[in-house]
């Protein structure tokens, strides 16, 4: 089965929506950038990079048995500017698990944006895919990014100690989690309309197509962003 939502995405201030080769100079502008790659399994990257992503990987928006995550352009709805950029991608087909990924340009840090963002790539998975439950690994030293999570409600559920060498050393990554019924759960509270009934699987491709084996082979490294979707 396959689900190809409705692009853009809106949110109070954002527009989610897939990324193009015009979002080439936005994009170079913070992802070549060493600090804002400090923490994500990926170097800065060129100009050539990014246009061989845009071309490639990052142009598949929709859920399918072939491509099991998006990575989306975060746009401000009201400047047609693009200010960062999520991923959401299958760790199981099986467990209707996925993994969040956030980035942001740090000049548009400290007004909520990657948290809006991320917040409606959540309510498109439990909603939408159906997910049962949505993770994110976050180094342990990067505050900005375990804030975040906590300000979705995730639930931090493992501190995995030196699990892996990262970038000259060995780093500690946080496990992050929420469960569809929790996210229900969170958006009574906070009194949003959720539209639809428990979920039944969406995301779910016919079996053998893709496993969970397959997707976390191709997804290792924390913070979010699997090797393919980088
Ligand atoms: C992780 C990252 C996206 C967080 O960016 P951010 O700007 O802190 O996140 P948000 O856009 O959600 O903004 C939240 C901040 O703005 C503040 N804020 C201001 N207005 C706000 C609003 N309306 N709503 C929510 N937060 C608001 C919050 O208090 C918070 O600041 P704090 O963490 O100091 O308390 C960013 O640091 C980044 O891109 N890092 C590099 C890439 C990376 O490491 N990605 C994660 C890999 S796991």
């Amino acid at each position: 089965m396959e689900l190809r939502p409705a692009y853009p995405l809106r949110t109070a201030r954002l527009l989610l929506r897939p990324l193009t080769v015009g979002d080439a100079d936005a994009l170079l502008s913070y992802r070549s950038l060493e600090e804002v790659c400090r923490f994500v399994p990926f170097e800065p990257m060129s100009r050539a990079m990014i246009m061989e992503k845009l071309e490639g990987r990052w142009a598949q928006t929709a859920f399918t048995a072939k491509n099991a995550g998006v990575i989306l352009g975060v746009e401000l709805a009201d400047g047609a500017r693009l200010v960062g950029d999520v991923t959401l991608f299958q760790r199981s087909e099986l467990h209707r698990c996925a993994e969040i990924g956030w980035i942001l340009d740090p000049a548009h840090s400290g007004h909520g944006y990657a948290t809006e963002a991320a917040a409606e790539l959540m309510r498109l998975g439990f909603q939408e895919l159906s997910l049962h439950r949505i993770v994110a690994r976050v180094d342990a030293r990067n505050g900005p990014s375990l804030r975040l999570a906590e300000r979705l409600g995730m639930r931090r559920e493992a501190h995995l100690v030196e699990n892996e060498w990262f970038k000259g050393g060995w780093s500690d990554e946080i496990d992050f989690a929420m469960l569809e019924t929790e996210w229900r759960s969170d958006q009574m509270l906070r009194g949003a309309a959720v539209i639809g009934p428990p979920a039944s699987p969406v995301l779910g491709v016919p079996s053998g197509s893709i496993n969970s084996t397959s997707v976390s082979s191709v997804a290792s490294g924390q913070c979010s962003t699997p090797r393919g979707t980088t």
